[in-house]
């Protein structure tokens, strides 16, 4: 059959992991050029199916179950850190019943109680800069700050008062297995897996005692995840969720959140370093919206910060997460409008960063500008059927076919969009009110390519107090 043509490359087995690796938004540009937006390379004897454009990433967000599998995928990642039973472990459609449940819990109810949980906990975490100016990482700030409001909101209060002592541990080990490594191999008898695997245990648990402790206590009021799981879940055939099953989803959800949220809040901070001039307009926008800096921030005033917002989308666009979302090919499978067959057993993957980085679709594109997004509602609000309004404030577009998709599209879309939005966004209203920000030596750091989520490198900024 005809196959997308293939990248060359010299050593055998790795072929172009390196080159690929250094820099990949330069590599996929250049071979975008050199071959379209459909080719293929060799990573470590796999094929991988390069899928660009708003065309690739429809193909490979909107692929039929029969044709292409994200469990197939993701397998030998996932499963030993979320556990059995759920996700990924699972046929698709019990992965669309669980995703319900979730999103169920993350109601706007919910939403508007996290509001005052997280500035409360930002306001905290951040009192600990309490020079007047000093330089500080701020990755490492927004990393340990997110999993406290995660866990806050969506775990639970029992959890977040352990994350001083026993729970971090947990957690450092369970995130050591999540590493691309385990992507490529099944189970490496790697040191960090077995402790990867001790901590499962050891969390699953943790999770599964609070649930009983709650329930002989009678405690039904809570607001968190845990509650909702734990006591309105069942699936379509009246099986009820297990409290193993809860506890397994709970830690996918801690998964998915920690480093797709901490790493987007600390680009968001960097860019706005980068610029500091929106600082004084994001505290406009909050005294218009709230009457002063020193009013609580709540759920429908956050809803109302637009240029919060922007800011977030923007770096969302610049910096999305999840680089690459990645599908195995089940059967040969034709490529529309093409005169390619990608082969049975190929990896199909779409890079959200191309076509967020793309200057058809986004005017010069490589510059953070948050307003652009103005414009760019009101053109798609006449464009795009699709658009849905999940109540926080900004629309997105749910269509494949759209250029911007830092949350997927299709079966497997994000369901923790509305929950980090408000996380991050209530973050930095709260930044904003307590600090400036420049960057250190007016450096804008570096992307790390080689960890699962991209990381900035060295993120060093230089805050200074404001008088408040
Ligand atoms: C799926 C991005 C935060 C839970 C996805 C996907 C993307 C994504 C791109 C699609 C993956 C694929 O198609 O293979 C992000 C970003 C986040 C974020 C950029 C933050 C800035 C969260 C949070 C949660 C969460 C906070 C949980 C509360 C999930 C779940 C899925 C998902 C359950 C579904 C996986 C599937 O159906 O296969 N996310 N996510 N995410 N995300 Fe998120």
């Amino acid at each position: 059959p005809n196959e997308p043509p293939i990248v060359p490359y010299w050593i055998p087995i790795i072929g172009s992991a390196i080159t690929m690796g250094l820099d990949p938004i330069k590599f996929y540009r250049k071979y975008q050029q050199e071959y379209g937006n459909y080719f293929t390379f060799i990573l470590l004897g796999r094929r991988m199916v390069t899928c660009l454009g708003s065309e690739g990433n429809n193909f490979v967000f909107n692929a039929k179950l029969a044709d292409a599998s994200a469990e197939a995928a993701y397998k030998s990642l996932t499963v030993p850190v979320f556990g059995k039973g759920v996700v990924y472990d699972v046929h698709n459609s019990v992965l669309m019943e669980q995703k319900k449940f979730v999103k169920s819990g993350l109601s706007n109810e919910n939403l508007r109680a996290y509001v005052p949980m997280i500035e409360m906990e930002t306001r905290n975490y951040f009192s600990r800069w309490d020079k007047r100016t000093d330089i500080q990482d701020v990755h490492k700030a927004t990393a340990e700050l997110i999993i406290m409001t995660a866990s806050k909101c969506l775990l639970g209060d029992e959890v977040r008062s352990k994350l001083d002592e026993s729970f971090a541990q947990i957690f450092h080990d369970l995130d050591g297995g999540f590493k691309p490594i385990n992507f490529l191999f099944d189970d490496l008898p790697l040191p960090s897996n077995k402790l990867r695997d001790q901590a499962h245990v050891k969390m699953r648990h943790f999770f599964m005692d609070i649930m009983k402790d709650r329930r002989d206590k009678g405690i039904t009021d809570r607001t968190d995840i845990m509650q909702y799981l734990t006591t309105n879940c069942q699936y379509k055939d009246g099986r009820k969720l297990s409290d193993e099953e809860s506890a397994h989803i709970m830690i996918a959800m801690l998964m998915a959140g920690q480093h797709t949220s901490s790493t987007t809040t600390a680009w968001a901070l960097l860019y706005l370093a980068s610029q500091p001039n929106l600082f004084d307009e994001l505290r406009k926008e909050q005294i218009e919206v709230f009457g002063s800096l020193d009013e609580p921030l709540t759920f429908d005033g956050i809803k109302k910060l637009t240029l919060h917002d922007n800011v977030v989308r923007e770096t969302l666009r610049l910096r999305p997460p999840i680089f690459n979302v990645i599908r195995k090919v089940l059967r040969d499978l034709p490529i529309p409008g093409t005169q390619y067959v990608i082969p049975k057993d190929s990896y199909i993957q779409s890079i959200l960063a191309i076509s967020h980085r793309s200057e058809d679709y986004f005017e010069n594109a490589e510059i953070f500008s948050p307003n652009r997004w103005v414009d760019f509602d009101q053109n798609n609000k006449e464009r795009d059927d699709d658009l849905v309004d999940y109540g926080f404030g900004v629309l997105h577009s749910a269509s494949a076919k759209s250029p911007f998709l830092p949350f997927g599209a299709g079966r497997h879309r994000c369901i923790g969009e509305p929950f980090a939005y408000i996380q991050i966004k209530t973050i930095i209203a709260v930044f904003v009110r307590m600090f400036d920000l420049a960057l250190h030596e007016n450096k804008f750091p570096e992307c790390d390519f080689t960890t699962m989520i991209v990381q900035p490198k060295n993120p060093l900024v230089q805050y200074t107090k404001r008088d408040n």
